[in-house]
């Protein structure tokens, strides 16, 4: 570059650093705190709104609870618009599969989120199948059908373990681990039979891989491509892995399973080709690529699932090691300029997010418990970041299955768990449940903080 380019260039950069922005997350849950929490460490974020946030957005300065639903896309554009907010970055799926980018872009505002087709990519299973099929990204080979004899008598022909999945959104719900074929047909009639409507009007069946999950949450303007921190989730309920599935009970970072080799695999056999096949069908994808993988026990990265946003307690994981400003590399994304930044920088160390749940979840559970003990766990150093959580008349209570995530960072996995355990220790609620053995397979002292 010339050198009045290069001045240039550094002028613009610079003036960008300085504009004062305004940013309106959409959500509720622990990560949606994360994201505000993250962007309000740059001064220059004037102002988070959240939409509709929870009892800990509602305590952090410079932030706001908005109450409109996620799906008010009319309500979330005219806020925007009248208030000037620079960006609005979408945290949960299914705003993002309704199309809110899409209406929020026809009216002028900056989003960081895929768009509606973008989305398809967690929206429907068997639309990310053949996706990766073209792309070539390793996968479990699959089938999908239509017609459920057809997918009864496939499964009888494949045998088990077997895996079934709804095509559609069913809020984590929809897939099935199937260890007999009295489990896999019962799955499959589920599934096809309505229990989550729409949902279930295709089904995916895949074979069923086995390895560890890890997932890297990328952040890509539609050409550029670049991973987050890779994490580890604990999706199970009970302690070992057992029980069943739930959003997530506590995560890690960085994952020590993924080594730079192989994360440099993952980049070049499964985001790359995942942003070209998008642009392929002509789609511009600006947000949060979210891989699911399994990495197999020959070390091999395979896709579980794609998501299009941030995953969830991943997030609350990952944020609090990064050391780029977090708004700077949202608006690059939805700038379409990622390209010209410098690589994402992180602090050194690792964390663990413990999520601290109602107990009955992630069945029924109850609502409105008070909740004490932050401000101690927040003065060991750790974050709490809010989930289900509702400031009532200035007192916090539960409102949700997962209420908290207990987040620590530390020089190693193992004082990063003890420090997340010795917060957890301070919280307090009626029926407060949570995994003693989060970080597990990275803890190496076994003199249990829990
Ligand atoms: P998904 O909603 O696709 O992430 O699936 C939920 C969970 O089901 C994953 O986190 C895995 O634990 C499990 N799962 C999904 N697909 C497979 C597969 N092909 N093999 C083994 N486990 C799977
Ligand atoms: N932690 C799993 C998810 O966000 O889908």
């Amino acid at each position: 570059m010339h050198l009045t380019e290069q001045l240039v260039a550094h002028w613009v950069h610079e003036l960008r650093r300085k504009t004062i922005v305004k940013v309106l997350v959409v959500g509720s849950g622990g990560r949606e705190h994360a994201l505000a929490w993250k962007l309000l460490q740059s001064p220059r974020v004037q102002q988070v709104t959240c939409v509709p946030g929870n009892g800990g957005t509602a305590s952090m300065k410079r932030c706001q609870n908005l109450a409109l639903g996620v799906n008010d896309f009319e309500g979330i554009a005219r806020f925007a618009l009248v208030n000037g907010v620079s960006l609005v970055v979408v945290g949960p799926e299914v705003p993002l599969a309704a199309g809110i980018t899409d209406f929020l872009m026809d009216q002028g505002v900056m989003v960081f989120g895929p768009t509606r087709a973008g989305a398809q990519i967690e929206a429907s299973k068997a639309w990310a199948k053949e996706l990766m099929l073209e792309a070539r990204i390793p996968t479990a080979r699959s089938a999908v059908f239509r017609d459920e004899q057809a997918a009864q008598a496939y499964v009888r022909s494949q045998g088990v373990p077997i895996v079934i999945k709804a095509d559609g959104l069913a809020a984590g719900k929809g897939v099935t681990v199937a260890t007999t074929l009295a489990d896999a047909s019962e799955a499959i009639a589920a599934v096809m039979g309505g229990q989550f409507g729409e949902a279930g009007n295709q089904i995916v069946i895949e074979d069923c891989l086995t390895g560890q999950e890890v997932s890297v949450l990328a952040l890509t303007d539609g050409i550029t491509i670049r991973p987050l921190l890779p994490a580890q989730d604990h999706k199970r309920i009970g302690d070992g892995d057992t029980g069943p599935n739930t959003g997530g009970m506590g995560a890690y970072a960085p994952a020590p399973i993924v080594t730079p080799e192989l994360m440099e695999r993952i980049q070049t056999e499964i985001l790359e080709p995942a942003i070209a096949a998008l642009r392929k069908r002509d789609i511009d994808y600006r947000g949060v690529l979210y891989a699911g993988l399994m990495i197999t026990p020959a070390g091999d990265p395979q896709v579980i699932e794609f998501n299009c946003r941030f995953g969830d307690p991943e997030t609350q994981a990952v944020l609090p090691l990064l050391d780029t400003p977090l708004e700077d590399l949202l608006l690059a994304c939805a700038q379409q300029r990622l390209g010209d930044m410098p690589p994402i920088a992180w602090k050194p160390g690792a964390a663990t997010c413990v999520v601290v749940a109602a107990d009955g979840y992630p069945g029924s559970y109850q609502k409105g418990h008070p909740i004490t003990g932050i401000d101690a766990a927040e003065a060991q150093g750790a974050v709490v970041f809010h989930a289900g959580t509702q400031l009532k008349q200035q007192a916090l209570v539960t409102d949700g299955g997962r209420v908290l995530g207990v987040t620590a960072v530390g020089e190693t996995f193992d004082s990063a768990i003890a420090n997340a355990y010795a917060a957890v220790h301070s919280i307090h609620f009626d029926g407060m449940y949570y995994r003693q053995d989060i970080g597990y397979r990275v803890k190496t002292v076994q003199s249990d903080s829990s």
